[in-house]
């Protein structure tokens, strides 16, 4: 596969939530994205930046198929997906996954470790029993969760290892992209790195392509190959990530550059 391969072509995506507000007022329009275009290719980290509210997650959410666009289209390796047949979305679902910012809430409380790895399998594949406990030891081990935690529950864990879990289980069905949504930004700073670390090892092994949610410029500076910021919904910039540190082209990105401490 070449490097240049085009894994998703984003034209015009657009997001309107209506709120009601009761008998006497009109609904209130939220504009959560205006009408964005992008495009991921195979084997990079994509990040998409901008503060709370500028509709990062949201765009995951189109792109994941768990919020539909109010226009626009999504392009999947060229494919429209909102034409996909229920055979390619069943692949779509094993192909794109996400890794979500709490580790806290996305993780079923009630359901051990090995559990929460095997559901995918158990949703998505044919596999025997001894086939899924083998594949998802192997996806612990690589992940650096032991062996003996597979029949704890979530609640033993430390943040950093609930977010270890997410990504076993984001990993388990062998997908070709990873959307993570702020995936470091609940974990103290010093694992933060580690995770980080984890994901670039992860993405080199197994030749992964991440849409990178942040808030935070300096997370993403290391990790990302281009750099998509978002301001209310809109595109303000799209760069390689050295042009966005050399020679910022927003006012916007200057902005959230120069809230970056320095050392
Ligand atoms: N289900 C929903 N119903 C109504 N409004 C929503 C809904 N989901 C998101 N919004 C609104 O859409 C806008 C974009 O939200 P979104 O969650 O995409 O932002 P975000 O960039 O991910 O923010 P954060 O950094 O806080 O996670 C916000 O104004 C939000 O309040
Ligand atoms: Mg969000």
């Amino acid at each position: 596969m070449s490097k240049e391969e085009t894994i998703f072509e984003i034209i015009d995506l657009e997001k309107t939530y209506t709120i009601s507000r009761g008998l006497f007022k009109d609904p209130q329009v939220i504009n959560a994205v205006n009408k964005i275009n992008f495009e991921v290719n195979h084997g990079e980290t994509y990040s998409i930046v901008g503060e709370s509210g500028c509709g990062k997650s949201t765009t995951a959410k189109m792109l994941l198929n768990i919020e539909e666009p109010t226009a626009g289209k999504i392009f999947f390796k060229g494919k429209d997906i909102s034409k996909f047949s229920s055979e390619e979305w069943k692949e779509y679902r094993k192909k794109v996954q996400i890794i979500f910012q709490d580790p806290y809430s996305s993780l079923n409380p009630r359901w051990t470790v090995g559990q929460i790895i095997a559901e995918p399998l158990l949703l998505n594949t044919n596999m025997s029993q001894k086939e899924i406990e083998e594949k998802v030891y192997k996806i612990m081990e690589r992940v650096g969760l032991r062996e003996d935690w597979y029949d704890r529950y979530p609640h033993q864990f430390s943040g950093g290892q609930r977010q270890r879990i997410g990504i076993a289980r984001a990993l388990v069905l062998n997908p070709e992209v990873i959307v993570c949504d702020e995936p470091v930004s609940a974990l103290d700073v010093s694992i933060q790195a580690q995770v980080l670390n984890l994901l670039l090892d992860l993405q080199d092994e197994f030749n992964l392509t991440y849409v990178f949610i942040s808030h935070d410029l300096s997370v993403v500076e290391h990790i990302s190959d281009r750099i998509m910021v978002m301001y209310f919904g809109d595109v303000v910039e799209l760069s390689t990530v050295d042009e966005l540190f050399a020679s910022p082209k927003a006012d916007y990105t200057r902005k959230l550059l120069s809230a970056i401490p320095t050392i």
